[in-house]
């Protein structure tokens, strides 16, 4: 399948183009680098040993977007670009609607040009806001807390009105719960810019001593060890639910939410023991306030995904934390490092 990439070059995306590249699908990826770096591409292109293009291209710009559509004609959209840093959404909203929202239709926009139809997008589990059941499965009801959740559930409505305006159109959003480790050559990875958010980067540039400890949000927790308790999914398992995603849209005439994680809860503490374990280093840690927003316990009923996708998250949380490791240990500074 052809398959236009945005936000490829982050994250998830570069992970996920491996996946793709190796599963023989073509991809033409679109990328601002707003918080990522071409560097991430190179190294993607060397490990799928083939090519692909890139194109330099905010998704805003629905006219460049068109002109990369009808050149390149792809069977699929897998849309990545956004921002994703919740309290950073909170300091500045229109930011954050612009990108995500604004980004998200004019990408829509260029497809119904091209006549695209198959849409795959990157939701997240913050979309239910605080449980009132676990696990959380699709029917849960959704809220958003803040507005890098709105963005998400914003984005999602779209999605439906888009599919239900036009015959043949299918849109699924795959609502990732916590994506982390990297590819097993630890050559491409999570690479942060500033101080990072997110536990498995905190514990990764602890370990490699760029942080001087880990800070731990709240230990009066009612959970096992007093921490909070996460859905940890590795971000190759996530990468295949991509994949699986795309192969499912041939069947798919409508817009569908599927939750992408393990099911399996996991503390900070138990993350934390992991790492060190997998990594045999000590990671410095104090027992600070709760961070505000937090909840207590995220975690999925994934079974959706199986049923529908036939995807289920294959690697465990040794196999995170050693491939986080790698990455880091063999690139303390990330990509900016080369
Ligand atoms: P990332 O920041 O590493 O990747 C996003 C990519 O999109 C970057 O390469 C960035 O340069 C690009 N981008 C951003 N705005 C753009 C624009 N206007 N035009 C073109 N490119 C643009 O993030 P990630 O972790 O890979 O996340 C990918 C997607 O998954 C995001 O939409 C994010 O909200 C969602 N998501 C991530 C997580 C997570 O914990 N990583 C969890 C749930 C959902
Ligand atoms: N935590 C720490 N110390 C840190 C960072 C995090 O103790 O330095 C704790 C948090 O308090 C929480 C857990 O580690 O208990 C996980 O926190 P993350 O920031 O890694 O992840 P969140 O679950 O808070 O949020 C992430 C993404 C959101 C997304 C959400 C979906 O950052 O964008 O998952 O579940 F919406």
């Amino acid at each position: 399948m052809k398959v236009l990439v945005t936000g490829g070059a982050g994250y998830i995306g570069t992970h996920t183009l491996l996946e793709l590249l190796g599963c023989g699908h073509d991809v033409l990826v679109v990328d601002n680098y707003s918080n990522s770096s071409p560097i991430a591409l190179q190294r993607v292109r060397k490990l799928a040993g083939r090519d692909f293009e890139s194109l330099q291209i905010d998704i805003r710009d629905t006219e460049q977007l068109t002109e990369a559509m009808l050149e390149f004609q792809p069977q699929a959209v897998i849309h990545f670009a956004g921002l994703k840093a919740v309290g950073e959404s909170v300091e500045q909203p229109l930011r954050y609607y612009s990108n995500n929202v604004d980004g998200s239709i004019s990408l829509l926009l260029a497809m119904d040009k091209a006549a695209g139809h198959n849409f795959i997008f990157s939701s997240s589990a913050t979309v239910y806001g605080a449980p009132q059941y676990l696990p959380y499965d699709e029917k849960h009801p959704v809220k958003a807390v803040n507005p890098y959740g709105s963005s998400k559930l914003m984005v999602e409505e779209i999605l439906g009105d888009w599919c239900k305006s036009a015959p043949g159109t299918a849109a699924i959003s795959l609502r990732y719960f916590n994506p982390v480790g990297a590819h097993t050559s630890g050559e491409i990875g999570e690479d942060p810019q500033g101080i990072p958010n997110n536990l498995m980067p905190c514990i990764a540039q602890t370990a490699v001593g760029r942080l001087p400890q880990l800070k731990v949000f709240g230990s009066d927790y009612d959970k096992r060890d007093g921490t909070g308790e996460r859905d940890y999914i590795h971000v190759m398992d996530l990468a295949r639910a991509h994949v699986a995603a795309l192969d499912y849209l041939e069947q798919c005439n409508s817009f569908d939410a599927i939750n992408i994680g393990t099911g399996k809860g996991l503390t900070v503490l138990e993350l934390v023991k992991t790492f060190e374990q997998s990594s045999q280093q000590v990671i410095p840690l104090e027992l600070v306030e709760r961070r505000a927003g937090d909840l207590v316990s995220v975690y999925a009923d994934a079974s959706k995904a199986s049923r529908l996708l036939n995807w289920s998250a294959e690697l465990d949380v040794d196999a995170m934390c050693r491939d986080t490791w790698r990455w880091q240990s063999q690139n303390p500074q990330g990509y900016s490092g080369e």
